[in-house]
């Protein structure tokens, strides 16, 4: 999302002449793009903006904004507190960055963290900024409308709006014209795409089909699926064409039908299995990730064993697994205590990633011995006789370069693993 939003900003400040410089000590505007999901998220950047500090000692012209979440979770605030800070703009509000830049250079320090209901950035032809020229991020939708209890994004990022489907597929076009290969799309939740135009509704399953149809070279992703929401249409969708990556990010959040329904999450247990199981029916070569959180408010030990059953059962391929941290403003903050001990915490998180990295490593065991399609993304960190690239199921694997080069479909014998990649040899 915010490398996304990142590139939807970096085009809107070069088409106004500025350019991008790799070297932050080089630049008179520093903006830092932020995320509040979680309060160590925010901590990076306030411990980010002491080092900032200083270069704008050196450099008195230099311009900082906050931008993204935390400036709209924390808006006036920000510059308050923080003195190296002069703007403050919210993730709706980037196409006023020119002017409030001009002002900051005046001396104006300025916040603008209005949310809107239209605003997709839609007509914006984000500049890419990954620079590996294969794989990119497409945004097909901004905002969330759940109210997960814990979760301060519909707060931050505002109500849920679905980009015009002609404006994605034409940067998908171009993006394919410039060589790039594989498109993630990118949404809170985009199972609930619907994009309304006159009498005209397009979901999510038409919009994938379509992007899948461009041309079969480019693979597509997307993320994030919401149980409550992922439909067996989707399903067939993904079984229709090869150029649909199979994998599919499902966060389950908890294995405990009572901390769902706290967490306001609208599906229990049972049907988050279902869900994992008309996955296995309609796409049997599916690989499902998830992400938990460990000690949500009253979790008792029997909802961690939940979550634990859970996962062994569903075997998920990869996942993220995070502490409960509770953010202000948000339901769990407002009506919930966060009483489960730290340490406990702790303990049910490393439970958790201890029992994944089992499931992790046991799924790529599976792949040892088969052939797989990897696109080629560069060349290896470890070694660059070596590139890496992914399978259709989302895994690194690393093979020796041989004749190939990025953006090439290689078929890649898996020999070994380790506890990130699989390693094999071009066939
Ligand atoms: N505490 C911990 N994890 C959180 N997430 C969202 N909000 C919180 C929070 N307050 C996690 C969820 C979500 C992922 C993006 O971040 O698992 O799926
Ligand atoms: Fe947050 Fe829930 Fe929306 Fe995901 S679906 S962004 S967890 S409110």
């Amino acid at each position: 999302m915010n490398v996304a939003d990142s590139e939807v900003v970096a085009s809107i400040l070069t088409e106004t002449g500025y350019t991008i410089t790799d070297t932050i000590e080089e630049a008179g505007l520093i903006l830092i793009n932020t995320c509040s999901i979680r309060e160590n998220a925010e901590t990076r950047v306030l411990n980010r903006l002491n080092t900032i500090g200083s270069i704008k000692r050196k450099r008195p012209g230099t311009i900082v904004g906050i931008i993204g979440c935390m400036a709209e979770r924390l808006k006036e605030q920000l510059i308050e507190t923080e003195k190296v800070v002069d703007i403050v703009v919210g993730p709706d509000a980037y196409r006023e960055l020119p002017n409030l830049i001009n002002g900051a250079e005046e001396g104006h320090k300025a916040v603008n963290v209005l949310l809107s209901r239209e605003e997709t950035y839609a007509d914006i032809s984000p500049v890419r900024m990954d620079k590996n020229g294969v794989t990119s991020f497409v945004s097909i939708m901004r905002g969330c409308n759940n109210m997960c209890a814990y979760c301060v994004v519909p707060y931050v990022r505002g109500a849920e709006r679905s980009r015009n489907p002609e404006s994605i597929v034409k940067e998908v076009k171009e993006l394919l014209n410039k060589g790039y290969r594989e498109v993630t799309l990118i949404g809170q939740n985009v199972d609930s795409y619907n994009w309304v135009g006159g009498e005209k509704h397009v979901h999510f399953p038409e919009l994938l089909g379509n992007i899948a149809s461009i041309n079969p070279l480019l693979r597509v992703r997307f993320s994030t699926s919401h149980p409550k929401d992922i439909s067996d249409a989707l399903l067939h969708t993904m079984a229709g064409y090869d150029n649909i990556c199979k994998h599919i990010h499902l966060p389950a959040q908890s294995g405990s039908s009572r901390i769902l329904r706290l967490m306001n999450r609208e599906y229990t247990r049972e049907w988050y299995m279902d869900r994992v199981s008309a996955i296995r029916r309609i796409i049997p070569d599916c690989a499902i990730s998830t992400d938990m959180i460990a000690g949500f408010c009253t979790e008792t030990e029997e909802d961690h064993l939940q979550t634990l059953s859970l996962m062994e059962w569903a075997g998920f391929d990869f996942a993220y697994m995070f502490r409960y941290s509770e953010r202000p403003g948000t339901k769990a903050a407002r009506k919930y205590r966060d009483d489960v001990a730290d340490e406990i915490k702790t303990r049910r998180l490393n439970e958790i990633i201890a029992l994944q990295n089992r499931l992790s490593a046991r799924s790529k065991r599976f792949d040892i011995g088969k052939v797989h399609l990897v696109l080629a993304e560069g060349t290896s960190k470890k070694s660059s006789d070596h590139l890496f690239g992914r399978n259709s199921q989302n895994k690194v694997v690393v093979f020796p370069k041989g004749n190939s080069v990025k953006g090439d479909y290689v078929k890649v014998l898996v020999e070994k693993s380790t506890s990130a990649t699989l390693i094999g040899k071009v066939i």
